[in-house]
């Protein structure tokens, strides 16, 4: 049996100003759902997920684009940010983000969110 070792294909890191972020989301209509699928919209309990929690996972997927190289073409909505039942943050993707992931042999992914003093920032790990 061959077990390959795990390598490090990728890491990004983003920044997001929490004020201005939750400026554009509300001038900007239809922007949150081309941003997020519905799961990281709405907390378990069914209310809106808070703009520091947002930006942070906006972040995250800024983060996760420039893990892959930021090529064109990536759907913000295929990658989703859930949360285990610890608390902790993971990523899942599919469609044109998993496609890219499986050319560079991405196997798994780690991330990592923060919000504080007015800004959210993510990073992200791509493991192979
Ligand atoms: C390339 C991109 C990530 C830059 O992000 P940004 O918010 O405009 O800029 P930031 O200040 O956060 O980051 C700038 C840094 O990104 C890095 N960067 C640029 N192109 C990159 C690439 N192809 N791969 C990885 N990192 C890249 C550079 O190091 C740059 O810093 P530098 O100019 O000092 O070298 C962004 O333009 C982009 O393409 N976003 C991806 C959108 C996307 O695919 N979304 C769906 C994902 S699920």
């Amino acid at each position: 049996m061959c077990h390959a070792e795990p390598v490090i294909i990728g890491v990004g890191i983003d920044v997001a100003e929490i004020e201005r972020f939750g400026a554009a989301l509300e001038r900007t209509p239809g922007m949150a759902e081309r941003l997020f699928v519905e799961s990281e919209l709405l907390l378990p309990g069914g209310e809106r997920r808070g703009v520091a929690s947002l930006a942070a996972r906006f972040a995250a997927k800024e983060a996760l684009a420039k893990a892959l190289g930021a090529p064109a073409g990536l759907r913000w909505t295929d990658a989703e940010v859930y949360v285990e039942a610890s608390g902790q943050p993971r990523v899942r993707v599919t469609g044109t983000v998993a496609e890219r992931a499986s050319v560079l042999g991405v196997r798994s992914w780690h991330v990592s969110l923060s919000h504080d003093a007015g800004v959210a920032s993510a990073v992200v790990v791509a493991e192979g």
